[in-house]
């Protein structure tokens, strides 16, 4: 089959209004991606062109789908799925002579099944080919009607179904081949006699029975077929998606623990012998290498992870790199930009933002370092703030080689300290520091002998005459007070006065 003889039409013009939502329904996402994505992902590898019918958000939609090589049509308004069809026709053009159509809310169709369904449309000489699934629940779904011989006569929408009708486990999944010579004329006939006055792609089926050949093929996998029209079926596709990523990945070595509780983007790579905790969100592009671990809660968006890496708990890791042997956390935030070079180490509570730390570099408590470059094997000691931000501009702060960073230190950019220089703890530096030097920017010592054993006899002294005072004032209420009983002048007294002192 020359490639073009084939089109792939998306059906993905309508406006989702099941979902409750402003966003067109094809973007919702499951998986880490647009559900129309998912479906294009799916078509890709058959080859053929592919065409999205665009309606509702269509500037949106068009925008999701042209990377993957699709082109579209616009249908508006949007008068149903045969309507959609109707639309495409001028947009497929002469070449095509087949069609595989689907919805662009079905994310879990995969390859292999459109190619069986190509195949088995072309090996019965079909005029169309429905694939089909038997649904335990199939309401919401168009129910397979059957002869007694078994050959699918029509396809009834739930709403139009009769009692015996909707007891049919049998269910159409939106996904056809078509032969378009044969489905053009029929659909051409189909009226928009529903419920809700649409043209039905589903309707041309009873058409096309009349004078062709039409074939239904039952998928393997039920789940496949799954439309998302609520917010609960996107939630089972996602969880679907999700378990299939984790399942590939461990297939290919990966250990992952509690995979249920694990949420991983498609285009995810992680090496083998690497173990990701429960609670785990790996998103985006992340490529994480062999034998590292990432520990339970953290999240890492497009990240670049080399082999042997600890993540540790509660981490959040967002574009940025780190090299063999590097260890992360727990509770470090890297964002945007930060570069971690061979074995550098990060600790609890430290913030990097666009910065590299050569190869060896440890900060390991309560630090940001924002805009900074650190030179291999510099301490950068707890509790050190690069001031990188003068309310105007970004600076930056250079740090070289075998830096040590004292603790509590702030370091004011633009400022540069040089290689092996010590900066004293509690500095503020706001100066360059020379290499190998010893900068100290802080308030100096004073000791002042004996100041606190006065301090304390003070303090004494203080306290004993308060105390005879109040006990004066105590004994002269007590004799104001007529002596009925010795619980009561000890009570009474008391209270008393604390109502006054509060007036
Ligand atoms: C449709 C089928 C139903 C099938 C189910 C499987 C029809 C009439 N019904 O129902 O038999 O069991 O899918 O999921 O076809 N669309 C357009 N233009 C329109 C209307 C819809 O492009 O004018 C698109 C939608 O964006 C969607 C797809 O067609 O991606 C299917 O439409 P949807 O409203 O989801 O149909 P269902 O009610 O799910
Ligand atoms: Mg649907």
């Amino acid at each position: 089959m020359a490639a073009n003889e084939l089109t792939c039409v998306v059906l993905a013009a309508g406006k989702g209004t099941r979902l409750k939502s402003k966003v067109a329904k094809v973007l919702h996402r499951a998986g880490g991606m647009p559900l129309i994505e998912n479906v294009i992902r799916a078509c890709k590898p058959l080859g053929g062109d592919i065409l999205v019918v665009v309606g509702h958000q269509a500037e949106d939609v068009r925008a999701a789908v042209t990377p993957f090589g699709a082109s579209t049509v616009l249908q508006r308004p949007q008068n149903g799925t045969g309507h959609a069809m109707l639309i495409a026709r001028a947009a497929i053009g002469v070449k095509a002579r087949l069609a595989i159509v689907l919805p662009g809310d079905a994310p879990l169709i995969r390859t292999e099944t459109l190619s069986a369904l190509f195949d088995a449309h072309r090996e019965e000489h079909a005029a169309a080919t429905i694939l089909t699934a038997e649904l335990n629940d199939p309401a919401g779904y168009g129910r397979i009607v059957r002869t007694r011989d078994g050959t699918v006569s029509a396809i009834v929408e739930e709403k139009s179904a009769n009692d015996s009708e909707r007891k049919i486990r049998e269910v159409n999944s939106s996904i056809y081949c078509f032969t378009l010579e044969k489905l053009w004329p029929c659909l051409a006939e189909v009226r928009p006699e529903n419920a809700h006055r649409e043209l039905y792609l589903t309707d041309a089926i009873a058409e096309l029975k009349k004078r062709e050949r039409v074939v239904a093929v039952l998928s393997a996998d039920a789940k496949e077929i799954l439309g998302c029209n609520t917010r609960r079926e996107l939630a089972e596709a996602d969880r679907v998606l999700r378990a299939r990523k984790a399942a590939a990945l461990m297939d290919a070595g990966v250990a992952i623990y509690l995979p249920e509780t694990v949420l991983i983007d498609a285009e995810v790579e992680v090496g083998a012998d690497s173990v990701i905790e429960p609670g785990v969100q790996l998103l985006g592009k992340t490529s994480i290498g062999p034998h590292c671990r990432i520990q339970s809660g953290s999240i890492l968006s497009d990240a670049v992870i080399e082999h042997h890496v600890l993540v540790r708990a509660y981490s959040v890791i967002t574009g940025s790199r780190l090299s063999a042997g590097a260890m992360v956390g727990p509770f470090a935030h890297l964002r945007e930009g930060a570069e971690l070079r061979a074995g550098a180490r990060v600790g609890n509570f430290v913030e990097v933002k666009k910065s590299v730390l050569g190869e060896g570099v440890k900060a390991m408590h309560l630090t940001y370092l924002g805009d900074a470059t650190i030179g291999r094997e510099s301490n950068i000691g707890a509790g050190t703030i690069t001031c990188n931000y003068d309310g105007l501009r970004k600076n930056p702060t250079r740090i070289g080689e075998r830096v040590f960073v004292g603790s509590d230190s702030a370091l004011v950019a633009p400022v540069t300290v040089g290689d092996g220089a010590y900066i004293a703890a509690g500095s503020t530096v706001t100066e360059n520091v020379p290499a190998d030097a010893l900068a100290i920017a802080r308030g100096r010592q004073v000791n002042k002998p004996g100041w606190a054993l006065e301090r304390r006899k003070r303090m004494l002294e203080q306290s004993s005459q308060i105390k005879a005072r109040s006990e004066a004032a105590n004994g002269a209420d007590a004799a104001d007070t007529p002596k009925t009983s010795h619980r009561s002048t000890n009570r009474k007294p008391s209270s008393n006065r604390k109502k006054k002192s509060r007036r």
